[in-house]
């Protein structure tokens, strides 16, 4: 980044969350817990579900006109679409989709599978094609970013191990020029040694000798499921997001000369995995808890790609818009293991 980079941000966000809810209550009536151990170890209260009938493509479609009609850009003007987006088990895309629903027909679309950390992949592609379009082509683009899961849908719902802690929900950003703020340095990173700690099923047909087959809902017994080894993912997630969040700084001052530490930076939106990686997370970061969004945990359980994005929504509801020119860090960690950074300016 030592060139004259442009300034590209975040010039709208948008979030949505299904209306069915979820309480730990309710989860009781489904496998053997309790209120009590699921806030002790997740911090979980509530988590939106995807109701019958409503897609994966319902809530991206949701997120992205709010994010849209935030930053006052008509479909018709965006160049590109990436929807982060680990539970769309199909083709096309659901970007090519999304992209339809909108009536965005001058844009580019594409999905990015980078589990829970597809949001700060899809910001990264989008990001390093508006940079390349603009250097090399001098055209200025939009983009649209949006990070969308429907956990619900791969959840084994007699897994105490796991279904408590999944919820569904999007979020979306608009990525543009923008005047003041705007993104820094992003970092990403994959280690696919741990791939057999945390992943879905194979869409396989038992059936069809093993041969890829299109999964369909209707095919009763034969949806994949989520599995997790949550003691080995939480050691590693706690790692992973507290160095990635130090390289991403290192990356940025390594160009600019600079000497930004994790101290300047006033707020981190971690992904909210659960409440107890992101309270070791601040720790190993040295950062309070007021400096860092924790509320999404609570609230909506771990929605994915999307968890990032409904942050943003959230604070903003709550707070109003911050300083432009304070640091912010993002720092998502996910199946894979893919994780990664994103230093930006305030939105
Ligand atoms: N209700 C009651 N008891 C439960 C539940 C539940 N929902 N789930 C597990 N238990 C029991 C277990 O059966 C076990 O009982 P046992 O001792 O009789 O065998 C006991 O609780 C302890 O189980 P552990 O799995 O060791 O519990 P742990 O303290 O590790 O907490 C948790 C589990 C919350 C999943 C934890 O490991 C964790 O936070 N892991 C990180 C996983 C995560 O959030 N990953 C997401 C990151 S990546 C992504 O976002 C997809």
């Amino acid at each position: 980044m030592a060139i004259q980079t442009p300034r590209i941000g975040y010039a709208g966000i948008g979030a949505y969350v299904p209306e069915r809810v979820l309480t730990n209550e309710h989860m009781t009536q489904i496998v053997d817990t309790s209120d009590d151990w699921i806030q002790r170890r997740t911090g979980i209260q509530t988590r939106h579900i995807l109701a019958e009938g409503e897609s994966i493509l319902d809530m991206a479609v949701n997120a992205a006109r709010i994010a849209l009609e935030d930053a006052g850009v008509e479909a018709g003007e965006l160049g590109d679409i990436r929807v982060g987006v680990n539970t769309w088990m199909r083709f096309p895309s659901l970007a090519s989709q999304l992209q339809k629903e909108l009536g965005a027909d001058k844009a580019s679309a594409a999905d990015v599978s980078a589990g829970c950390a597809g949001f700060i992949y899809a910001v990264e592609e989008a990001y390093n094609k508006l940079l390349v379009e603009k250097l090399c082509y001098g055209r200025d683009l939009t983009a649209l970013v949006v990070g969308v899961d429907g956990l619900s849908h791969i959840a084994n719902w007699t897994d105490r191990n796991t279904c408590v802690l999944l919820g569904d929900g999007a979020g979306a950003v608009v990525l543009k020029s923008v005047e003041q703020g705007g993104i820094l340095a992003i970092h990403t990173h994959a280690d696919g040694r741990h791939g057999g700690l945390l992943y879905s099923d194979p869409v396989l047909s038992p059936q069809n000798n093993g041969s890829p087959k299109l999964f369909s809902h209707k095919q009763e017994g034969q949806r994949p499921y989520l599995h997790m080894d949550g003691r080995r993912v939480y050691a590693i997630a706690c790692e992973t997001m507290a160095r990635d969040a130090r390289t991403v700084i290192e990356k940025y001052n390594a160009v600019n000369g600079d000497t930004i530490g994790v101290d300047d930076i006033a707020y981190v939106y971690p992904h909210q995995a659960n409440m107890r990686i992101i309270e070791t997370v601040a720790k190993k970061l040295g950062l309070p808890l007021e400096r860092v969004y924790h509320q999404g945990i609570r609230n909506y359980g771990n929605t994915s790609t999307a968890s990032i994005p409904i942050g943003y929504a959230d604070n903003r509801a709550h707070y109003g818009n911050g300083n432009p020119e304070r640091l912010e860090i993002d720092v998502a960690f996910g199946a894979g293991f893919a994780s990664g950074a994103i230093l930006r300016r305030a939105i």
